[in-house]
């Protein structure tokens, strides 16, 4: 199997069964993406304690991507102070967007191949940008 293969198939396996998808009682922070490029969306819900997050969840719908970085996302930032939490959003943002080494992504580098397609980044960043108005700002984040 190549590893085009095996990030084809990570990329699958958590768009098929996304992880810790639903709905998320009782949060106290959450925000909404959408991808006005295919109307897709995903909200995300947060809860917070002493600056860290406790839990997270996301709902809505979106294509294999979207829904597969939104699951791995919730899986990676559950338990991380948000401080952190906003250093790997941005951390991701760049690995998606820019050309060079980005360090370990563990299981996300399956998605450093949306990098040639700038549409697809879009998907892959949606719950991200989700993820970092609901901790900070809060309301509806676009991908434009
Ligand atoms: Fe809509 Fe991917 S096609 S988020």
């Amino acid at each position: 199997m190549s590893l085009q293969d095996l990030y084809q198939e990570i990329i699958l396996d958590h768009g098929k069964s996304p992880r810790n998808f639903g709905e998320l009682d009782p949060y106290t922070h959450e925000a909404e993406g959408f991808n006005p490029l295919c109307g897709d969306q995903v909200r995300l819900m947060v809860r917070i304690a002493d600056g860290k997050i406790e839990d997270l969840k996301f709902s809505g719908h979106g294509c294999a991507i979207s829904t597969a970085s939104a699951s791995m996302m919730t899986q990676l930032l559950k338990g991380k102070s948000v401080e952190d939490a906003l250093k790997l959003v941005d951390k991701f943002r760049k690995a998606m967007t820019e050309d060079g080494d980005h360090g370990d992504m563990g299981e996300l580098g399956c998605l450093s191949g949306v990098r040639e397609f700038p549409n697809r980044v879009k998907c892959a960043t949606l719950a991200w940008h989700a993820l970092k108005s609901a901790v900070t700002t809060g309301g509806k984040v676009t991908t434009e």
